[in-house]
């Protein structure tokens, strides 16, 4: 679809991490974004979200909302599956008869991690986590209901400016202590914020559907990102490598959750830029100007 001049309503779009960078890039792209937050309208309560649809009139309906506390669902399995399972499919039926395109994000956390090549976009989803299985529910909710304008954008280990996120996390500890420990052993890809909104945009000019994984290129461990954060940002301080098993989460997480990026290349021609070209930009960039480093 042609993005200049149209409305889009983004869940999520006003707070969420990934949200601010898709209401940037959409408003960048010429068209009109309207960036929500659960104050705004809550995605739980049907009633105020056509509320809002008939009034903003959207031509594209994008859910960034999601309950994303990993550790927490462990224990809110209510609320996270309210969120992550029963509102996404809610929102495509609003966008099926209002006759627009629907994107939804999902998660690597979908899958287990026992694999050691990428997850490609139809390996069969098998989570243990409750945050995980709450988001692969959303995600076969949406293809039960069929919708054949809904985008599906997994995506992973998310790091970009407007709110707080691992490799923040990572710098902000190192200002008063010269060492930490990072888990070595769970490998991913990282997604820098603003680069998957771009990306994202890329599949809708093309009018994709079904299920895409969007990151940028490369894989690390957490202690590999936020080793390369610490160098970047010229911190003295020490990023001891651990394994999970020294530092034990509420919610199991994947071993290894690698996306293949290869559909979406194929299908936009563009190859995403490597992870750490991104993080560079984001800790020499974003997070000096804001005076985090
Ligand atoms: N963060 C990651 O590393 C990561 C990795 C893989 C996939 N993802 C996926 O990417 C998507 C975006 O994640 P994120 O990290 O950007 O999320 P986030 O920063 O936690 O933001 C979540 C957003 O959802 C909104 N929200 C929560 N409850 C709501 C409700 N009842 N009604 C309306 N809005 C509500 C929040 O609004 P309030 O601020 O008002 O609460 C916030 O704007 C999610 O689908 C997530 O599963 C994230």
């Amino acid at each position: 679809m042609q993005l200049k001049g149209k409305g889009v309503v983004i869940f999520g779009g006003r707070t969420g991490l990934l949200g601010q960078a898709l209401t940037r890039a959409f408003r960048l792209a010429g068209a009109r974004p309207v960036p929500l937050s659960s104050q705004d309208c809550d995605i739980l309560d049907p009633r105020s979200v056509e509320l809002l649809l008939d009034r903003r009139d959207p031509d594209l309906i994008v859910n960034a909302a999601a309950y994303t506390q990993v550790d927490l669902a462990e224990e809110q399995e209510e609320m996270a599956f309210a969120l992550n399972a029963t509102a996404p499919p809610l929102l495509a039926s609003l966008a099926a008869k209002r006759l627009v395109p629907f994107v939804h994000f999902s998660t690597d956390f979908v899958f287990r991690g026992t694999k050691r090549t990428p997850y490609q976009p139809y390996d069969e989803p098998d989570p243990f986590s409750v945050y995980g299985i709450s988001k692969a529910d959303g995600e076969r909710g949406l293809l039960r209901f069929g919708y054949e304008r809904t985008l599906i954008i997994r995506t992973s280990w998310l790091f970009g400016p407007g709110k707080m996120n691992f490799v923040e996390n990572i710098l902000t500890l190192c200002e008063t202590r010269n060492t930490l420990t990072v888990v070595n052993d769970q490998m991913g890809s990282p997604a820098y914020t603003p680069d998957v909104a771009a990306y994202t945009l890329a599949l809708l000019a093309r009018d994709e559907t079904g299920i895409h994984h969007l990151a940028n290129s490369g894989e690390a461990t957490w202690h590999a990102l936020a080793t390369q954060a610490v160098t970047l940002a010229g911190l003295d301080c020490h990023v001891e490598p651990v394994p999970t098993s020294a530092y034990p989460t509420k919610a199991v997480r994947p071993a290894y959750s690698v996306l293949d990026l290869s559909r979406f290349i194929q299908a936009t021609g563009v190859t995403p830029r490597h992870w750490q070209q991104a993080l560079a930009d984001y800790v020499l960039g974003d997070l000096k100007r804001g005076s985090v480093i």
